[in-house]
């Protein structure tokens, strides 16, 4: 088993810069988009798109039941002036659901286009979500309508 020893050192050290982002790299063409891209009035006027995970689909589309566990609701930023949302995003908000109910429930990150975690369960993103996240606008936690 000697051949395990650097991938433990490089795993250590890539353990020190942090959380990973909860959604993959390959986002854009594994998830699906459950709603196109828009201007935002809250997250600082960028441009956005909503995509979904596969759990997370049938959950955001038909409201009826609950995100299971591990399910991911993507929100991708874009530069303002990108009207059809083609440019690289500039970042990402992303909730991943939770097992257990603080946050509302789920894992709450804003991640840098470089795919750095820049907050996790920032307080100020579960305080908005308990206010928007119930019907109408709202479904458990989410705050857009499909
Ligand atoms: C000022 C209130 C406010 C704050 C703070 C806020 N959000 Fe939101 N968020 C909204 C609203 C309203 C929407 C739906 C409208 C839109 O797309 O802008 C939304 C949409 C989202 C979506 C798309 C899925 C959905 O429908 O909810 C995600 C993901 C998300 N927010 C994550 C976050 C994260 C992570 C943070 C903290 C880093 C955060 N939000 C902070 C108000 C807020």
């Amino acid at each position: 088993m000697r051949w395990l020893s650097p991938l433990i050192v490089l795993a250590a050290s890539c353990g020190d810069e942090g959380p990973s982002p909860v959604f993959p790299e390959s986002w854009a063409s594994s998830y699906t988009e459950v709603r196109n891209c828009r201007s935002s009035g809250d997250h600082e006027l960028n441009k956005v798109r909503v995509l979904v995970d596969a759990a997370a689909l049938a959950p955001y589309m038909t409201r009826a039941q609950p995100f299971p566990v591990g399910s991911v609701v993507l929100k991708a930023e874009y530069d303002f002036a990108d009207g059809n949302c083609s440019g690289p995003p500039v970042g990402w908000t992303v909730m991943q659901k939770a097992g257990t109910p603080e946050n509302l429930g789920w894992v709450w990150q804003k991640v840098d286009a470089g795919r750095g975690v820049e907050s996790e369960n920032d307080p100020q993103c579960v305080q908005c979500h308990t206010d928007c996240g119930v019907a109408p606008d709202g479904y458990d936690g989410t705050c857009t309508v499909p």
